[in-house]
């Protein structure tokens, strides 16, 4: 009987530990006011470590790279921000063992890859955007690099989720990437105003987040890796407290992982969503919550749960999921399954999440479940 309970105390103790108990600061990047935003420049500057997990909410439609997703391994990626009033700078220096450019002319070879990418819209009263390129209630910027053989390939657009894109023509920017062969690294540098028409990052706490694509586990699209939401403090800039005291929820211990798992069960959650050891639901059904800890933060985990309909992820390719029940149309195709889109659209374009919200969750219970889902990386 003792040998069991401590076996017992043991195992609630690895979880716990597991939670790597985040702490907000490092979550936090200090930028400094220079006057040449340069690569140089910024090269003198203080850098911030920060780790992209593998991207697993919404998967693509190809069997090995979907296989190769699993095998891959997070990356270290390592920060700088210089700004003044003009203008804003980031380094983004990772190894990568192999460089890939994507070839000129095939379609099957994937380049290596960078994007930066910024809510449209931040600060008090604006909730969290769905890390993966943004939802239709929060659009993002993003600032996309890739090695691309005899091209320089720089794309703006905003983003209202994945396959939702509107390029932008923005002026005056710059992104470069080049490899490091000394130190097997990629080292890209994006240069461009504080302030344009579709985007003012000239306040004290600015929300970003960051995707690194290897080509050689062939990633490209949504298959990458990513960030949670960092926040850049520019200086000594004003921040509002309001909007710290909102972003800067759940760090910390904030609950009993053990018991968020057990809350996940009796609450149905492992009816729709795949977690862990849990695998009953159909794959696809719902966001697979397997990694979400690395590049979720504690508020949109809080907030996805009580208001799924905020913030509504579109999944990728749900038309790989046919309704072969239905029968094929005169063209010999089959319709969608709609079991496989994650909300539901009204005439007017509104779409609500098929997820229920669990609003009547108590405080303690979201800090449990928001606790667990951290492990899970
Ligand atoms: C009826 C099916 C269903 C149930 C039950 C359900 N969910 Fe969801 N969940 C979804 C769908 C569909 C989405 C994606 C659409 C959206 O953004 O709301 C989602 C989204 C999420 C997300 C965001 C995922 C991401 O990758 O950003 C989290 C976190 C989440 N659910 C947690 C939970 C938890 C915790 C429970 C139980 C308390 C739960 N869900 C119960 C269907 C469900």
């Amino acid at each position: 009987m003792k040998k069991a309970l401590s076996l017992l105390a043991l195992s609630t103790l690895v979880i716990s530990s597991n939670a790597g108990v985040d702490k907000f600061e490092d979550d936090v990047i200090e930028a400094k006011q220079i006057a040449n935003i340069s690569e140089e420049g910024l090269s003198s500057l203080p850098t911030k470590k920060i780790t992209l997990y593998q991207q697993y909410t919404v998967a693509l439609n190809d069997a090995n790279a979907k296989k190769l997703v699993e095998e891959q391994k997070p990356v270290e990626a390592e920060v700088t921000v210089g700004y003044n009033q003009k203008e804003i700078g980031i380094l983004i220096k990772w190894k990568d063992e192999t460089k890939s450019v994507q070839p000129a002319m095939t379609t099957n070879k994937y380049g290596d890859g960078v994007s930066v990418q910024f809510p449209v819209k931040y600060g008090k009263g604006t909730t969290l955007a769905y890390i993966g390129m943004g939802d239709s209630k929060h659009p993002v910027m993003t600032y996309l690099k890739k090695a691309v053989e005899g091209k320089d390939y720089q794309k703006a657009f905003i983003a209202e989720g994945f396959g939702s894109l509107t390029e932008i023509q923005e002026k005056g920017y710059t992104f470069t990437m080049k490899y490091d062969d000394a130190n097997k690294q990629w080292i890209a540098f994006i240069k461009k105003p504080i302030k344009t028409p579709d985007l003012n990052l000239a306040s004290g706490m600015v929300p970003v987040s960051f995707a690194i694509w290897d080509g050689n586990s062939l990633n490209r699209d949504g298959n990458k890796v990513i960030s949670n939401w960092k926040f850049i403090k520019m200086g000594n800039a004003k921040v509002d407290p309001n909007y710290l005291k909102y972003i800067s929820w759940g760090y910390g211990e904030i609950g009993n992982p053990a018991r968020g798992k057990e809350l996940m069960i009796q609450n149905g959650c492992n009816g729709c969503h795949r977690f862990a050891d849990q695998t009953a639901a159909p794959e696809g059904l719902a966001p697979n919550l397997s990694k979400i800890g690395g590049y979720s933060n504690p508020i949109y985990l809080k907030e996805s749960i009580v208001n799924p309909n905020d913030v509504v992820i579109r999944n990728l390719n749900i038309n790989r999921h046919y309704n072969k029940a239905a029968g094929p149309d005169k063209n010999g195709a089959y319709p969608n399954n709609d079991m496989y889109t994650w909300y539901i659209k009204d005439d007017k374009g509104n779409i609500t999440s098929k997820m229920p919200p669990y609003a009547h969750l108590s405080e303690q219970d979201l800090k449990d479940i928001v606790a667990y889902l951290k492990t899970l990386k």
